[in-house]
């Protein structure tokens, strides 16, 4: 991340950034920083910048020409000019959006930034009108000028910037982004002026920590910040997956959009049965693999069970390497119609499940980053919300497909490696196969290789030689995660 600050007090930038942790980050070229000094580019002898305000009334104005110059000297070699595009310039001023953590992650996701800070009454409103795409305030007070106000969006900003934080202090996983106040903290000794420390920190059982945590996130927020608890929204991933690449993909979206997802997993039968119902405050994430290019045909349908009112959803269908076709159009259809507003899609490569080369190795570190910026995006859509209401996404293919007729799989059971465990019989996910004799039911069988993955004595395979030859000599080159 390249930041420049066109300012008239350089210094005031330089020292704060290039101090703790942000100076680290310089020093490492995580970030870099350039300074303008704006008034470098002033056009008379006496090098002034600013003057009075036609109209009459108080303090100066900065005139137009020596900020655009300043701006300039910026621009002709910035990265956005080099791709014919506009730099992103950012006016700080109490006039502009309140700045808050999506905002910061959001500009992160930049390769420069440019910020503009102004003094004495502001700045020539042509110039403006010119240069800035964001105006930005960092709250409902005012400063004596931009810089302080920059210096807070730099710090915000760089935390979000791959490696500007080591592991500890890591962003990643704060509560900040759900919208809650972190939980208190403690540490040695563990009595302090009679305090002791809360028991549960002191035992180790880390999934009743985490419970603990959250209880004392949401007290605190509840108590200190009840307007931010307002938009708090609680995260469910329901997801289909025999063989665990979708519930990875699902996993790792999850990540970036809450530090508590739920999960619900409906790869098993008894929770496709129960209706699940969802308040407009939440966000569910459906996920599922594309069998054939459409959605995995099951006797009582996938997410037929799960009610919205108004809820918001984002749709992932996770695919070998050949295409998506109809999934997401197939998957839109059906919640849609049973209460959600599909509010984004994602369609990540996973490895095919009849291939090793197909997909091998997905997501990858550069799929990570494509998680990570479609997560903003959706954070950025349920923010926009407030105001505006959800808008619906579009994806393409035909919501109602003709079910396609599949190639089945050769099955072999090799009954004496078997030790009758019943893992795949309790977990294939369309019951097809028998407890007494262990066959596989040819009529229910979706083919899913599930059976195969759970069973601890290899005692099942598939052959999927002829379809594997077919995807491997059209599909081997490594697709691209298309999202909307
Ligand atoms: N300049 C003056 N006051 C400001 C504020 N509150 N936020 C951003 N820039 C400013």
């Amino acid at each position: 991340m390249n930041f420049h600050v066109l300012t008239l007090f350089p210094q005031m930038i330089e020292q704060t950034v290039n101090t703790s942790i942000t100076g680290r980050a310089v020093k490492n070229e995580k970030i870099s920083l350039q300074t303008v000094n704006i008034r470098d580019f002033a056009d008379n002898k006496h090098m002034r910048v600013d003057d009075y305000p036609y109209g009459g009334g108080a303090g100066m104005v900065m005139q137009p020409e020596p900020v655009y110059r300043a701006y300039e000297s910026v621009k002709s070699h910035s990265l956005a000019a080099a791709q014919g595009k506009r730099p992103r310039c950012i006016y700080l001023t109490p006039q502009g959006k309140v700045f808050n953590q999506t905002m910061a992650e959001e500009f992160a996701l930049e390769e420069e930034l440019i910020f503009l800070c102004g003094h004495y009454e502001g700045i020539d409103e042509r110039v403006l009108e010119e240069i800035v795409t964001d105006y930005v305030s960092i709250g409902d007070y005012v400063l004596t000028g931009g810089e302080l106000a920059a210096c807070v969006m730099i710090d915000a900003i760089s935390r979000f910037v791959p490696g500007v934080l080591n592991n500890e202090e890591s962003s990643q996983f704060e509560s900040m982004q759900d919208n809650l106040l972190e939980y208190p903290h403690y540490t040695r000794p563990e009595i302090w002026h009679e305090k002791q420390v809360p028991q549960v920190l002191l035992k180790g059982d880390h999934d009743k920590i985490q419970s603990w945590r959250l209880e004392q996130s949401m007290k605190r927020t509840r108590e200190r910040r009840p307007d931010l608890l307002a938009q708090n929204r609680p995260v469910t991933v329901a997801y289909f997956s025999p063989t665990e690449g979708t519930r990875k993909a699902a996993e790792l979206l999850a990540m970036g959009l809450t530090q508590n997802p739920r999960y619900l997993d409906l790869t098993r039968r008894k929770f496709r049965k129960q209706i699940r119902r969802f308040q407009e405050q939440e966000l569910l994430v459906a996920a599922a693999p594309v069998y054939g290019g459409q959605l995995p045909r099951l006797e009582e349908g996938l997410f037929t069970n799960l009610r919205g009112n108004h809820t918001p959803c984002v749709l992932m269908a996770a695919y070998g390497n050949r295409h998506y076709d109809d999934t997401l159009a197939q998957m839109k259809e059906i919640l849609t119609s049973r209460g959600f507003v599909c509010i984004g899609a994602i369609a990540p490569i996973i490895p095919h499940i009849y291939s090793e080369k197909l997909g091998a190795g997905r997501p990858n570190e550069q799929d990570r980053e494509v998680f990570r910026r479609f997560s903003v995006l959706i954070k950025r859509r349920i923010q926009d919300a407030e105001d505006k209401g959800f808008v619906e996404v579009s994806v393409p293919g035909n919501p109602k497909p003709e079910p396609k007729a599949m190639k089945p799989v050769e099955k072999h059971f090799i009954r004496e490696s078997c030790t009758n465990c019943q893992a795949c019989v309790q977990k294939c996910p369309v019951n097809a196969i028998s407890r007494e004799t262990l066959e596989i039911s040819p009529e229910k069988c979706m083919s899913c290789m599930r059976c195969v993955k759970v069973c601890k004595a290899n005692a099942r395979e598939f052959d999927a030689s002829q379809v594997r030859q077919y995807l491997e000599s059209n599909y081997s080159v490594p697709r691209e995660i298309e999202y909307f």
